[in-house]
């Protein structure tokens, strides 16, 4: 989706947008500024809205306040759709701090607990979200899991015990009626991390079901690894958002190692971190072409 800079859209209208253009925004995560800098870069270039995604412990690193100054100043100065999720927040108190901060978007995860324990929670996350909107203005978009796709954006020899088993439509619906979650990430076939053995493939149909029966718009995790063809068959099915980390952060580390062996001499960071903010870059700017359907 090609953007139109003149008036800013709330990430709300981004999401309806991509999914009436059969298209998808990327998520991608950062750990600093170099990360911001390459993903940001790679958008820039070709238009189209962007988020930055911070999980606890990236969020922890960069800084909850800083994170939000910085997005807050690109999407002003630059009226760029840029917005900021808090990304795998696994209690009620981060979810908070993550809104309290002015985060755009945060996303409970309790894929982990019982389906009773992960609905009340987000439940709680999205009547904080509401009562937040409703006193500010802000409009927060609250996402949640259901089905455990593993954590971790790390590389992993094989598909960790207990990920992978698929949402099933029903309990998806359940899951939406009984929090009022604005967008959900199902368990569709994609595992966090890269996979040495291999990822299974998106279950297109099995998203489609889906959409068609909780009606909003669906996340895609663990996007690093996939196929192409995984990423345009989701989308084509219902995905409106696609996670990837594994592979910025893999982008970012061997660049920077090159970096540092082909100038041992160098001290200064800023010249031995360009080639890692390019590397993201074009991890960032491949992947963007294919959500958006640019050639
Ligand atoms: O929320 C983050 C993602 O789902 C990233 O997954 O590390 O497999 O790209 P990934
Ligand atoms: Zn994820």
């Amino acid at each position: 989706m090609e953007i139109n800079t003149n008036k800013v859209k709330t990430l709300r209208e981004c999401v309806k947008e991509v999914g009436e253009k059969g298209v998808a925004i990327g998520h991608f995560n950062i750990s600093n500024l170099e990360g911001l800098h390459g993903v940001y870069n790679a958008a820039k270039k070709l238009k189209v809205p962007i988020i930055i995604g911070l999980s606890e412990g990236e969020e922890e690193f960069v800084g909850k306040n800083e994170a939000v100054a910085l997005i807050k100043e690109i999407r002003e100065n630059d009226s760029y759709p840029i917005f900021l999720n808090a990304d795998h927040h696994y209690s009620f108190e981060s979810v908070k701090g993550a809104i309290d901060a002015g985060f755009d978007a945060v996303i409970y995860d309790g894929a982990n607990l019982s389906f009773e324990e992960n609905v009340l929670i987000a439940k709680q996350c999205v009547d904080y979200a509401r009562l937040v909107t409703q006193n500010t203005g802000r409009d927060i978009m609250v996402e949640s899991e259901i089905g455990y796709i593993g954590s971790g954006s790390n590389i992993k020899e094989t598909i960790p015990e207990g990920a992978g088993i698929k949402t099933k439509p029903e309990e998806a619906k359940r899951f939406v009626e009984m929090t009022g979650v604005d967008m959900l990430a199902p368990s569709v076939g994609s595992i966090h991390g890269l996979i040495k053995s291999g990822k299974p493939h998106i279950d297109e149909t099995l998203v489609k079901e889906i959409k068609d029966t909780v009606g909003i718009p669906l996340v895609l995790h663990g996007g690093s690894g996939l196929r192409d063809e995984d990423f345009t068959n989701g989308i084509r099915a219902g995905i409106s958002i696609i996670h990837i980390n594994t592979e910025i952060r893999v982008a970012y580390l061997e660049a920077l190692k090159k970096s540092m062996l082909d100038n041992p001499n160098e001290i200064a960071p800023y010249k031995i971190l360009a080639p890692a903010v390019e590397a993201i870059e074009k991890v960032v700017e491949n992947r963007l072409k294919l959500f958006n359907n640019i050639k």
